[in-house]
Formats: C-alpha cells, structure tokens, sequence
C-alpha cells in the first residue's frame, strides 16, 4: 500500500546543511514526507536561501520578538499548523521549545544532535566533546521530550576523536553522518516503522509492516 506523504516542518537556525540533506532525501523520494514549510527562528541564515532555492514555505519567527519561551513555541507551533504540518524536525533549531509543543505535537518532533547522548547535551556539543578529553563522540537522532535533548532515542552512531582535532575539523565529521543518519530516521517515523515504548524505540519489521497493511 503507498502511503501519503507525510506533512513536516523542518525548524532550522542557521546554515541549513541538514535541512539540505532533507530536501535531498525528499527530491529522491526517499523521505516519505512532503516539507510543508521551513521555520527558522532568525532571518538572514543560510537555510533561509536553501529553502528559497528549493521553492518551499518559509516562516521566520523571530525569536528576539517573544517574551517568554513559551510564546515563542506557541507561534512557531502555529506557524507549522498554518501549512498543515503534522510533524517538526528540528535540524540544527537552536531554540528549546517547551511542553506545550510537544503536547501539539506527540511523538512528533524529531532532533538531531551531535554527540552520543546522554553525554554532552546543550548548544556547544562539540566543543564540550573536545574539552574532556573523550576518544568517541557521534551523532544521536531522538523524539524530543519536555527535558531538553533527553528524548526516546532513534538513532546513533559513533565517530572517532582524532588528535589533531579542532571543532571545526571534528564537526565536519559529525555532520557528514548527521546527514545520513536524521533523513533516515525521519523517513522511518514517516512510514510509521518506529514504534516508541517508554524510553526505548525500535524498528517495526518490514514483514509487520507487510501484514498490517
Ligand atoms: C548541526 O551539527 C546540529 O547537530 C547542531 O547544529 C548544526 C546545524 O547545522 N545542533 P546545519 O544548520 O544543519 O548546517
């Protein structure tokens, strides 16, 4: 059975080069979603020209224009429902959005983060990777929860610390499999093969998936 493409939202900050993955992945039709429309919480950034070029929505809310956390979340909530996403992939987002956005949307928002986690959570991953010392870093993709990058976790891979590694050296690395690892966990929660329980996520068996339908 072919199933409709599903709705997302991809929330970015910056350069963009994850949503460019995504983009990628949905042009090849490996993604299994349709991006209804690119949200970034500043305008000007890289992403921005990305999503242009590709020709989809694009909603900058601006962040500095809120008061609170929660206000911001609500508007980049609503923001996502006004193109009709039913889903938020967060690809390099550097906001924390609060409950109320994973109560619109449960189960449902996908983040991707560079480090093993639970180790080195927080914006400056990598830099923090570096600082202790660790032989092992990687990339993690997760649903998100109330707890900031805490959720059930999808995905992970490692990458090896090499000496000579600066954080630029070291997050090309890790962004080189970011870029693999996030299109392919959101393509998996858009055919429904992720079944979550409690903190644990696994893979539904394509031969279940063939039975139910
Ligand atoms: C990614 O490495 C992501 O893990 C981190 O910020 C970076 C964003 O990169 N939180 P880009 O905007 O997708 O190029």
């Amino acid at each position: 059975m072919v199933k409709t493409p599903l709705p997302i939202a991809i929330l970015i900050s910056g350069s963009g080069s994850n949503l460019q993955a995504l983009i990628d992945a949905e042009r090849s039709g490996e993604l299994g979603c349709d991006i209804a429309v690119v949200i970034s919480d500043r305008s000007g950034v890289q992403g921005l020209d990305r999503a242009a070029d590709a020709g989809l929505g694009v909603e900058v809310v601006d962040w500095s224009a809120f008061d609170s956390r929660e206000a911001f979340s609500e508007a980049v909530c609503d923001a996502a429902q006004r193109y009709g996403a039913r889903a938020l992939v967060l690809a390099g987002f550097m906001r924390i959005l609060t409950p109320n956005a994973i109560t619109r949307f449960p189960n449902a928002i996908i983040n991707v983060h560079p480090a093993l986690l639970p180790s080195f959570p927080g914006a400056r991953a990598v830099e923090g990777t570096l600082a202790y010392g660790v032989k092992l870093t990687g990339v993690t993709v997760h649903f998100v929860d109330e707890q900031v990058d805490h959720g059930p976790i999808i995905s992970q891979e490692a990458i090896e610390v090499l000496p000579d590694d600066d954080a630029d050296a070291l997050h090309a690395r890790i962004q080189e499999v970011e870029h693999r690892l996030l299109p392919e966990a959101v393509a998996a929660f858009a055919r429904g093969n992720l079944v979550v329980d409690g903190r644990h996520v696994r893979l539904r068996h394509a031969q279940t998936e063939a039975k139910t339908g």
